[in-house]
């Protein structure tokens, strides 16, 4: 499952590898586990362009005292962290809100560097059955200031996910700009996609929401979820998804036959395929060159994507990175 994340605020990052040493950048970044055997396994990781890695995801269960990690190849989390100290890099655990006592267990079983808490939407229904309280965001920091009371815990990382406010006194210097290495696909017919009898591609046209195209090889054609409710495909292509699926080249520009249009306000691209009525938005080496550019001028504390399995041969990476070398 996709975290809708926008903006993840980072608390603290210690910076020991290289290119990003000598940028000071923090790029934390997620590693979804349960992709290590859907064609992104730990030695597909490229250890050297990460400063922190959060492996995904451990989540709470009925019982404070423990945590779950059956959804996301959990075996392999000893392994994990050794290959990542092994190169240098902070092992993290994404997880969402449970019992301080329980996290600095986990941390201490594991020799985790960092917590990551994935917990977007308090006070918001999220995915449908979740128990909300108009104070989840008051107990959210409660319970961050008691975990930082904990010996243990007080020498670890944490940081949360959060999306997009006005804001709420976090400095700029702690906080990393959430990118995305997948697009969102949307089922548009060619007489809203155009502009009117051009090839040129229309600005936000409208698109058909009953009719959410299936996305590449990782999305799920739609499944029952853990409130009961039947949900569709989500439509969702990684970047390498794009390429799989004829929309790119390997070289990520647009196929013979892609329609494709640079949005100058959003600073991102689309492509439409007129034949299948298929349209994605997504982020590319020019939109990740930007997102950069944007976090060197704002002087925010670097970027974390969700996920390191979606590029295609470190494209967008090394294009966000590149943007922090001296003009
Ligand atoms: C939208 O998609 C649904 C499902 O495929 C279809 O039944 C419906 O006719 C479409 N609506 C329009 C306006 O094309
Ligand atoms: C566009 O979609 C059609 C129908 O799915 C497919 O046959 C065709 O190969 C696609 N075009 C490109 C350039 O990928």
């Amino acid at each position: 499952m996709l975290p809708a994340f926008l903006l993840p605020l980072l608390a603290l990052t210690n910076i020991t590898a290289s290119p990003l040493a000598a940028h000071s950048i923090a790029a934390p970044t997620w590693y979804a586990g349960w992709h290590a055997t859907g064609g992104f396994p730990l030695s597909s990781v490229s250890w050297d362009k990460y400063n922190t890695l959060y492996y995904s995801f451990a989540e709470t269960t009925q019982s404070v005292n423990s945590l779950s990690l059956s959804g996301s190849d959990g075996e392999m989390l000893p392994q994990f962290v050794s290959e990542a100290h092994a190169h240098g890099v902070e092992a993290h655990i994404a997880v969402g809100g449970w019992s301080g006592g329980t996290v600095v267990d986990f941390a201490l079983q594991y020799k985790l560097d960092g917590i990551q808490f994935d917990w977007e939407s308090p006070n918001d229904q999220g995915i449908g059955c979740n128990t909300i309280s108009v104070h989840d965001t008051a107990n959210f920091l409660a319970f961050l200031q008691e975990l930082r009371q904990n010996p243990v815990a007080a020498k670890l990382t944490l940081s949360a996910a959060s999306r997009l406010g006005r804001t709420a006194g976090m400095p700029v210097d702690k906080i990393v700009l959430g990118v995305a290495s997948y697009g969102h696909s949307f089922s548009v017919p060619p007489c809203d996609a155009f502009v009117s009898d051009t090839k040129t591609l229309a600005a936000y046209p409208t698109f058909n929401a009953s009719n959410q195209p299936l996305g590449d090889a990782w999305d799920n054609t739609g499944s029952v979820d853990v409130c009961g409710v039947y949900e569709g495909s989500g439509g969702t292509f990684n970047f390498w998804g794009l390429i799989d699926n004829g929309f790119l080249t390997k070289e990520g520009k647009p196929a013979d036959g892609i329609h494709y249009r640079y949005d100058t306000c959003s600073q991102t691209p689309y492509v439409y395929n007129r034949t299948s009525q298929v349209m994605i938005s997504f982020d590319n080496v020019q939109s990740f060159a930007a997102k950069g550019k944007y976090i060197k001028d704002t002087k925010l504390r670097g970027f974390s994507m969700w996920e390191a399995g979606g590029d295609y041969n470190d494209m967008l990476l090394d294009s966000i990175i590149d943007a922090f070398k001296c003009a």
